[in-house]
C-alpha cells in the first residue's frame, strides 16, 4: 500500500469525537445518501460502485512512483491503494502488473499527472497505461466518524464520548436517541472497544456512579486505566470515574512534598490518593463500599507501600471528625507539628460544601490539649459547581457560609476553574487554609448555613 490511513483521533484516554468537527478528510467518497437517518444497522446500505481512476504499472515500479504520486492516491480505510492488475477467479493475483488507484477529485484523466510525467515517463507509463476500474465499497470503507456524519441528520453529532478502558461512554440528547442502536454498532468499530454504554440517569445518586444501557456489545464493566502513570482498575457501573478529571487529579498531586499527609474524604477509586501515596502519607476514605474495594485493589496493584495509605468506607464527615481528627491531634505532639503540610481532598461537587461546616468547632472538645501551642493548619481542597455569573464570588461564598467566618487573604488560597462540565456550568475548586478560629470555635456557637446537615439535624430534634 502506498499510503497507510490512520484511522481514528485519539487523546489520551478520552476520544473527543465530533461528526460535525473531526471527521476524516481523507475520503473524497461519501456514503451513499441511502445510510441517512439509518435507525437499524444496516452496513449493506453503505454499498456503492464507483469508478476509480487507476494507473497500470509493473510490479517492479511501485516503489519508484510512492513518493512521486504521493498527492495523488487514493486514501480509503480498508482499500489497498496498489492491487493486483488482473485476479484469478479465486481472487489471487495472476500477473506481475499492479494498479495504482488514484484520487478521482485530484486526476480526472492522464494529463492530470503532467507534474509528474517525468517520472512516469522513465519507466514507460504512458495514456494506455491509464484507466477507470469500477469497485464496490462497503461500510469497511469509511470510517466510524464518517459513518455516523452521514447517518446521524445534517449538523446533529455524538460529541463528547469518553473512552474508559474497552469502555465506551456517551450521553444521549434528545436527537441521538433514535439512533442508538446504530451508534453502538458504529463506535464498536473502534481499536479495543467491547462495550459501548450510554448513561441512563443523571449522575446524582449518592455514589456518583451511572446507571448504563449497553448500546452494543458485551455487558462487561469491569476495565482497567491508566491515568498519570498509575493503573486504576474498576467497575464502571458501580463507581465514579472520569478521564476528564485527570489533570486536577495531577494538579492536586503535585502540590504534595515527602512530608506532606493528605486525606482524601471522597477518594474514589484512588485517583488523588494513589499517585499521592507515591509520595507521602495518605488517608483515603469513600463512602461506596465499591469504591472502597477497588482503592484498596489499587493500592495493592500499585504496589502502594502499605504504612503509605489507610483506606476507610465511612461517610466523609465521619472520616474527618473520627481518622483526621485522631492523626491530627497524634500529629500535633510531633516536634515542629506546625510546620507540616497536611491536604484534604473533598471531590464531591454536588455537596462537598455543605459538608466542611464539620471543620467547625472540631478541635472544641480538644482545646485544653492544644490551648497555647502553635499547631499546623490543614489545606482544604473543596471541589464544587457554578453556574453563577461571578462563579469566584459564589464558590466563596459559599465556602465562608459553611465555614462561618470571612477569609482573608493569608486563608484563601485559591478559587481555580477545573473543567466546565456543561454549557453554564463549570467545576470549581476552593483551597482554604482552614483559619484557627474556625477549627477552635466553641461547639455551641457553631455558625450554621439553613441547608447544612447539622442544621437539619438540629431542628429535628427542636
Ligand atoms: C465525584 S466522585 C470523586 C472520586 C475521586 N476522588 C475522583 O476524583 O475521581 C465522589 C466520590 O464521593 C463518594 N461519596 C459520595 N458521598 C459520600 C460521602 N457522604 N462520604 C464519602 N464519600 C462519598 C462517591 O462514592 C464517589 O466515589
Amino acid at each position: 500500500m502506498l499510503f497507510q490511513p490512520k484511522l481514528f483521533h485519539l487523546h489520551r484516554s478520552c476520544i473527543y469525537y465530533t461528526a460535525r468537527g473531526k471527521s476524516s478528510k481523507m475520503n473524497s467518497i461519501s456514503p451513499p445518501e441511502a445510510v441517512k437517518g439509518m435507525k437499524e444497522w444496516r452496513p449493506e446500505l453503505f454499498n456503492k460502485k464507483v469508478q476509480l481512476p487507476c494507473l497500470r504499472v509493473k510490479s517492479e515500479h511501485v516503489s519508484s512512483l510512492k513518493a512521486p504520486l504521493k498527492n495523488f492516491v487514493f486514501k480509503m480505510p480498508n482499500l489497498s491503494n496498489v492491487q493486483p492488475a488482473e485476479m484469478s477467479e479465486n481472487a489471487t493475483d495472476v500477473g506481475g502488473d499492479k494498479l495504482i488507484i488514484l484520487s478521482p477529485q485530484t486526476v480526472k484523466s492522464f494529463s492530470d499527472l503532467s507534474t509528474v510525467k517525468e517520472h512516469l515517463d522513465k519507466i514507460s507509463v504512458k495514456d494506455e497505461n491509464f484507466c477507470l476500474k469500477d469497485f464496490t465499497l462497503t461500510s469497511d470503507n469509511w470510517n466510524p466518524n464518517d459513518k455516523l456524519k452521514h447517518i446521524l441528520p445534517d449538523g446533529e453529532d455524538v460529541s463528547g464520548f469518553s473512552r474508559i478502558g474497552h469502555i465506551i461512554h456517551l450521553n444521549l440528547k434528545d436527537y441521538t436517541e433514535p439512533y442508538k442502536n446504530v451508534i453502538g454498532h458504529v463506535l464498536m468499530e473502534l481499536p479495543g472497544i467491547k462495550t459501548v454504554v450510554a448513561k441512563t440517569s443523571n449522575i446524582d445518586n449518592t455514589y456518583r456512579n451511572f446507571e448504563l444501557e449497553v448500546l452494543a456489545g458485551e455487558k462487561d464493566f469491569e476495565v482497567t486505566v491508566k491515568e498519570n502513570g498509575n493503573t486504576f482498575s474498576f467497575d464502571f457501573s458501580k463507581v465514579y470515574w472520569n478521564p476528564r478529571l485527570s489533570t486536577e487529579h495531577e494538579r492536586i498531586v503535585k502540590m504534595l512534598k515527602s512530608d506532606s499527609i493528605l486525606f482524601d474524604a471522597c477518594a474514589g477509586v484512588g485517583p488523588f490518593a494513589i499517585p499521592a501515596a507515591r509520595k507521602c502519607r495518605v488517608f483515603a476514605n469513600d463512602l461506596n463500599p465499591e469504591s472502597y474495594k477497588w482503592l484498596q485493589y489499587n493500592a495493592k496493584k500499585n504496589k502502594i507501600r502499605e504504612d503509605r495509605i489507610n483506606c476507610c468506607n465511612l461517610d466523609a464527615r465521619d472520616f474527618i471528625k473520627q481518622v483526621f481528627l485522631q492523626e491530627f491531634l497524634a500529629m500535633y505532639k510531633e516536634e515542629n507539628s506546625q510546620d507540616r503540610d497536611i491536604h484534604i481532598t473533598m471531590n464531591l461537587p454536588a455537596l462537598a460544601v455543605t459538608l466542611i461546616d464539620v471543620f467547625q468547632g472540631l478541635l472544641w472538645n480538644d482545646r485544653e490539649k492544644i490551648s497555647g501551642n502553635e499547631f499546623p493548619l490543614p489545606i482544604l481542597h473543596v471541589y464544587t459547581f457554578s453556574k453563577a455569573e461571578d462563579p469566584h464570588k459564589d464558590v466563596l461564598q459559599r465556602v465562608e457560609e459553611y465555614l462561618g467566618i470571612t477569609l482573608d487573604t493569608v486563608h484563601l488560597k485559591e478559587i481555580a476553574f477545573v473543567r466546565s462540565v456543561a454549557p453554564n456550568k463549570d467545576m470549581y475548586r476552593a483551597s482554604v487554609k482552614i483559619p484557627a478560629e474556625v477549627l477552635l470555635r466553641d461547639l455551641s456557637k457553631r455558625k450554621l448555613a439553613e441547608n447544612s446537615i447539622d442544621e437539619k439535624n438540629k431542628k429535628l430534634k427542636e
